[in-house]
């Protein structure tokens, strides 16, 4: 259809991430800087109404199919609950989901699911509580559980989970995800990326998914991994036989790029069409200035025209981008 968002390479993309905030609770090493992200005003940030335009235009124009709401982390954003009803509310029949960090979560699931919300993704790198506080800088564990837990009785699922490869709670993570299959939580393993505010990453010290696998063989049988489907950054194995699984997001290693699926809009209203790429479109001064939503969804798709074909990070001269993944949402 050529009305989709495609680009030079022949992707499509049916998926959109949206940032609703730079704002977290957490300071995780690999995303943030220790005093949390220079603060976007309020007057930059995308409402509630302008997001659910864009969701609209989307669905309805573009050929999406999903929307995630990213951050930051979006359960600091006061009205989120109106972002989901209205985004809802603008394209039916689109799947609404988000990633969170879980702070808060156990409180607004409710209201979450009623306004939309198909299902959520948890971040959670270790169930050690110090590991916890030293790797996000927050002695905040006890919040997150609360929140896993508040999602499951929301009926919020099938619940995934994200942890960050991080040399420091690689030896948790068998004891994570023995936790998570208890629970029939979907723990996913993700390898860092360069997208740390402070330019510490390097490929040398980065957990390498082979690595992750050999420290859990060591306590589990993992089989038949596969993809849900080609485009899903996660490889999937069967955990002792099934029916609980494993994935693995090798973004680094194993880069999934040709395959991706994605564009995505920052807080601040601007079209990022790869996690890698710092050339960004304004659709903001559009919303703001009268534009049609043919306006808009052409610009959008002169965006994805010009998305890069991968993150490049193996290649030589390879430089991280400006913006951390804090600002971009992941
Ligand atoms: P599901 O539809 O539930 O599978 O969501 P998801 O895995 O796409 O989303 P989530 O927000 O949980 O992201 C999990 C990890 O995948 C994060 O570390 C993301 O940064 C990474 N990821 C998502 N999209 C991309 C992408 O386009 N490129 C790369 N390199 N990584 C991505
Ligand atoms: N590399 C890989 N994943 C990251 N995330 C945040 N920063 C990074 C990084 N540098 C993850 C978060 C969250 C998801 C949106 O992205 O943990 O689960
Ligand atoms: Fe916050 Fe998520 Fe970044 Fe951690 S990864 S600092 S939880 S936005």
């Amino acid at each position: 259809d050529t009305a989709d968002l495609v680009d030079r390479f022949g992707r499509v993309a049916h998926d959109l991430r949206i940032s609703v905030t730079e704002k977290c609770s957490l300071r995780c090493t690999y995303c943030m800087p220790a005093e949390g992200l220079p603060s976007i005003p309020k007057s930059d940030l995308l409402t509630a109404e302008e997001i659910a335009r864009l969701v609209g235009i989307a669905g309805r124009d573009l050929g999406i199919r999903e929307v995630r709401f990213t951050g930051g982390e979006p359960l600091t954003r006061a009205d989120l609950v109106d972002i989901v009803a209205r985004s809802a509310a603008a394209a039916p029949g689109l799947d609404l989901s988000m990633t969170t960090n879980g702070i808060g979560l156990d409180k607004v699931a409710a209201r979450l699911v009623d306004a939309g919300l198909g299902r959520v993704n948890v971040s959670i790198d270790t169930i050690d509580r110090e590991h916890f506080a030293r790797l996000t800088r927050r002695d905040r564990l006890p919040a997150v559980l609360a929140g896993i837990d508040g999602a499951v009785r929301a009926g919020l699922g099938p619940i995934k989970l994200n942890a960050v490869l991080m040399r420091e709670t690689l030896d948790d993570a068998p004891a994570l995800l023995a936790w998570a299959v208890e629970r029939g939580l979907r723990l996913r393993f993700i390898e860092q990326m360069p997208l740390d505010a402070d330019a510490a990453w390097r490929r040398a010290n980065m957990v390498p998914a082979a690595e992750l696998l050999e420290v859990l063989s060591r306590r589990f049988t993992l089989t038949e991994p596969g993809r849900d489907d080609p485009s899903a950054p996660a490889e999937e194995w069967r955990v002792d036989g099934g029916p609980a699984t494993v994935g693995i997001i090798a973004s680094v290693t194993r880069s999934f790029c040709s395959a991706c699926d994605r564009t995505r809009v920052t807080a601040e209203g601007t079209v990022r069409s790869c996690l890698f790429g710092d050339d960004e479109t304004d659709l903001r001064t559009l919303l703001r200035g009268g534009a049609s939503d043919q306006d808009i969804a052409d610009r959008w798709r002169a965006a994805m025209w010009g998305k890069q074909a991968g993150h490049g990070i193996s290649d030589p001269g390879f430089v991280p981008p400006e913006r951390s993944m804090g600002a971009i949402g992941g």
